[in-house]
């Protein structure tokens, strides 16, 4: 894993949260079991995925390397720093963890064994990517402009899992689900703005790409299409 992509957020931890959509209540629902009252979101970045378990009532901890992604997260919610690999809590604690377009900058194999530790028995893990809906239109341009491989028609194309078939958690269910975000043509050059890819790039090279994004988007306001990714997966009881 590019561990300098994996922590690079902190330097846009502003537009991240500005930009960035949230994810639908549907499908964080669909993530954990159904009587859930306390949960780990790990990877909680800016706090986006925390924010919606407050909603729904949910004893949040928030686990996040990164001090100035941390600092934004709701005080409502208990902040830690720590890693996927390590997580600085104790065993069986949790009736779910939840990973917010995160699982994959993580070493899978150590965060596999870190999250089955802090889960209960019959507590769930669930993993979510906000995807941009590139099926038509100036999504699929930013899409191409962007060089974007997290976009949904790939995704839905691919039969890539994002855990292996040993590893322990069963069963793997998957589910689609599509929602909008309001923006203009700043909130989505703030949302590429906000991509690891983009914020490494040399000043030069960044600001010529999110030209062309800003002309590729219409005027005035609009509707983003996402769709979330969302896969699940129990511990044993
Ligand atoms: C794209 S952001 C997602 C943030 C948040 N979950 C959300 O949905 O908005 C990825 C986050 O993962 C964090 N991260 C990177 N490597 C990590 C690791 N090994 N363990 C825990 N978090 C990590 C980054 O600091 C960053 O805040």
């Amino acid at each position: 894993m590019d561990s300098r992509r994996a922590l690079s957020f902190g330097a846009a931890a502003d537009v991240y949260a500005l930009a960035r959509p949230t994810y639908p209540v549907d499908a964080v629902r669909w993530c954990l079991p159904p009587d859930a009252t306390r949960v780990l979101d790990l990877g909680a970045g800016t706090g986006k995925l925390t924010s919606v378990l407050l909603g729904l009532g949910i004893d949040v901890v928030a686990v996040e390397p990164d001090d100035e992604m941390r600092a934004r997260i709701d005080p409502r919610a208990t902040a830690l720093e720590g890693s996927a690999e390590q997580i600085p809590l104790s065993d069986g604690l949790f009736d779910a963890v939840v990973v917010g377009q995160a699982w994959h900058w993580f070493d899978r194999e150590v965060a596999l064994a870190e999250v089955t530790r802090v889960l209960r028995p019959g507590g769930t893990l669930g993993l979510l990517w906000n995807l941009i809906n590139d099926a038509e239109g100036w999504p699929l341009t930013v899409a191409e402009v962007v060089g974007m491989e997290d976009r949904a028609s790939f995704v839905q194309e691919s039969d890539s899992r994002p855990y292996d078939e040993q590893d322990g958690l069963e069963p793997w269910a998957r589910e689609l689900f599509r929602h909008t975000q309001v923006a203009d043509a700043e909130l989505v050059v703030a949302n590429i703005a906000s991509r690891s890819s983009v914020i490494l790039l040399p000043a030069e090279d960044r600001d010529a790409l999110l030209e062309r994004v800003r002309h590729a988007v219409p005027e005035g306001r609009f509707l983003v299409p996402w769709v979330t990714d969302a896969w699940r997966a129990v511990r044993p009881g």
